[in-house]
Order: C-alpha cells, then structure tokens, then sequence
C-alpha cells in the first residue's frame, strides 16, 4: 500500500517558480511512489480573493498549471478544495478545541498584524482549515516550501489534540510529515527576497518571453567588472539559474563565475535563455489544454468525487467520535 501525499496551491494569481521548484515540481516527482491528493485550496484564496471571476479563473488556472507540468490525472486526485464541504464540518470541529492564543502564534498572522492590516477571521483561522484539508484525507506527506512549515505543525497538534481528547485509545487523524527539500525550500525572487506575489518579486511559471527578459533585467547585481571572479553563492542571478541546470551543465556555469570574464550582462543573457528553453514547452502544453476546459472540468470533477466519498467516510468516524451521532 502506498502512503499518502497531499498538497494543495491557492489560485490567487499566477504560479510562480518560487511555487513550482518549491513544491509542485515536488508533487510532479512523487506522483508515482505516493497516492496523491493534490487541490486547488479556492477556500483558502477567498481570504484574501473576494471578487467571482477573478477566483474562478484562478481554480482554472491553476487546474491548468497542475496538468501543464505533467501531473497526471489518472494517477494523482486533482480537486478543488470548495468540492469537498464536510472540510468546513471538520474545521468547527478542530476550532472547538483550538485556543485563540494558539492561533495568534500563526507566522502569517502575527505579519498581517504586524503591518496593521485588516485581519479577517478567514485568515485567523486559516491554519485550521488547512489541517482540515490534510488530516481529512489521512496524508501521510505534505510536500510544501517552508513557509508552509508551521501550517503542517498545527495540523500535527491538532491530530494529537483531537485524539487524546475524542480518540479514547484510537488515532482517529494520522500524523503528517512536512515534505520540504532544503535546497529549494525558500526560492528568492528578483529582488533576494522570497519569491512571492506580495513581494512583487516573481517569474511566473508560465511567463512570456517578454516577462522572463523583463524580471532576468531587473536582477541586482554589484559593481564587479567583467573580468573579476565572482562567487557564484553570492550572485542572484546563479541562486535562480541553478535551478534549471544540473550536472556538468551546472557546475560549468559554476567555473564560468568563478573564474572571470563572465559579465552579469552575459549571465543574464544565459539564464533568460534557459528559462526560455525550460518554460517554453510548458507554456505549449498549457496552451493546448486551455482549448478543452471542459476535459479540465472534467478532472476536476472526477477528483472531487473520489476526494469527497473519502471525506465523507471520515466524517462518520469523526461524527461517532464527537458524539453528535446519537444512536
Ligand atoms: P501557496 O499557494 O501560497 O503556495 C503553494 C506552494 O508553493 C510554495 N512556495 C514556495 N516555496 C519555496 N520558495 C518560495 N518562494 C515559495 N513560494 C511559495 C508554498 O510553500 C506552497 O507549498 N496554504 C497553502 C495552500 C494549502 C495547502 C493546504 C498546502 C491549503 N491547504 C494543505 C498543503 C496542504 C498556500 O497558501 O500555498
């Protein structure tokens, strides 16, 4: 029996490569040695997406972007998180047993608070809704980048937390492991900064030519001069091309800083064309699949039902454990 992997991406704009080397290349890797579960976490976009269209293209999208980098349907669940209800049913039952101190130690949360900003519940209890997702479907696996790293603890609390006070000697909830590869578990962006949509920092995984020039130019560099040896650990513009390169190929580029006579003008122009070489297929096949949304409707359908007849034989447990099943 295979364990079990579960993930999730929000559809708040589009994937970047801070998403893709973080984790989903990971679900890509992992799809045949776990049964997986991989959705699109629409509820958990809705703290902070609050407009119609603009979330429903996004659950589109990112459906898209999973069959686009190769997830195969046929051997991982794709669904959408909103397909499965009994998640909010599960996530009253944990908010009964979570402190609301617990919940501002939340990183995500004590940084909204931080910079002042508007703080809705949605976003207090955000961690809760994500253990939901994960401890729903018993994963085992949690491939995520480490910013995620906290949310998978709270779900690991919340197991224990809810099978010492309801489990009565049973483990009702798995406890799931944080699947996170040191290398690749905070992708800089543009700027050095973690690659992320707030940041205004990213590479879209799908992004044009002109956007690949556009961010690859907008990369810092220091005053070295062409002929000086640069320390490829210190340059940004090496922290994201190595991740395209492996092998001989990478550590070729490694000796061309090192040794000088490489400008940054010229590691730019080599890191846009591999970035070409690497985003310019999956734009492709992107494109070709966004001609039969309906086959992508489809999956994700298909998904949500197995996801949700899985969650729903869990909740009978759940409900029997919590005592509102009154025989
Ligand atoms: P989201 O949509 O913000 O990000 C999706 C995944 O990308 C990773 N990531 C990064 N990894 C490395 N470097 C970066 N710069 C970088 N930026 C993003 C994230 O760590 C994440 O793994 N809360 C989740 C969605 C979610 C979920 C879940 C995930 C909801 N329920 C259950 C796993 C299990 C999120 O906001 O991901």
């Amino acid at each position: 029996m295979k364990k079990i992997l579960l993930s999730g991406v929000k559809p708040t704009g589009r994937v970047h490569l801070g998403n893709y080397f973080g984790a989903m290349k990971q679900f890509l890797d992992l799809q045949d040695k776990f049964e997986s579960y991989i959705f699109i976490a629409d509820y958990h976009a809705m703290t902070t997406v609050q407009n119609r269209e603009e979330l429903s293209q996004g659950i589109i999208d990112v459906a898209l972007d999973y069959l686009a980098i190769g997830l195969d349907p046929k051997k991982v669940c794709l669904f959408k998180q909103s397909d499965i209800p009994e998640v909010h049913e599960l996530t009253w039952i944990f908010n009964c047993i979570t402190t609301v101190p617990y919940l501002m130690r939340a990183h995500a949360f004590k940084d909204a608070e931080a910079k002042n900003k508007e703080i809705n519940v949605g976003i207090f209890d955000y961690p809760i809704l994500m253990a939901s997702d994960i401890l729903m479907q018993d994963a085992d696996v949690v491939p995520v980048g480490q910013d995620q790293k906290q949310h998978v603890e709270y779900a690991r609390d919340t197991a224990q937390k809810f099978n010492r006070i309801f489990g009565k000697g049973e483990d009702v909830f798995k406890m799931p492991e944080p699947f996170i590869l040191k290398e690749v578990e905070t992708i800089p962006g543009t700027d050095g900064k973690k690659m992320s949509k707030s940041n205004g920092n990213v590479i879209p995984l799908f992004a044009t030519s002109e956007e690949i020039k556009k961010a690859v130019m907008s990369i810092p560099t220091d005053s070295k001069g062409v002929d000086e040896p640069k320390n490829p650990s210190e340059s940004l513009i090496f922290a994201i091309h190595k991740l395209l390169l492996e092998g001989p190929k990478l550590a070729d580029l490694r000796t061309k800083y090192e040794k000088g006579g490489l400008g940054y003008k010229q590691a730019k122009e080599l890191l846009i064309a591999d970035l070409e070489a690497f985003i310019a297929p999956l734009r492709a096949k992107r494109d070709a699949l966004a001609r039969d949304l309906s086959a992508v409707k489809e999956i994700l359908k298909k998904g949500g039902e197995k996801a949700r007849s899985r969650a729903s034989a869990k909740m009978n447990v759940v409900r029997e454990k919590v005592g509102v099943e009154v025989k």
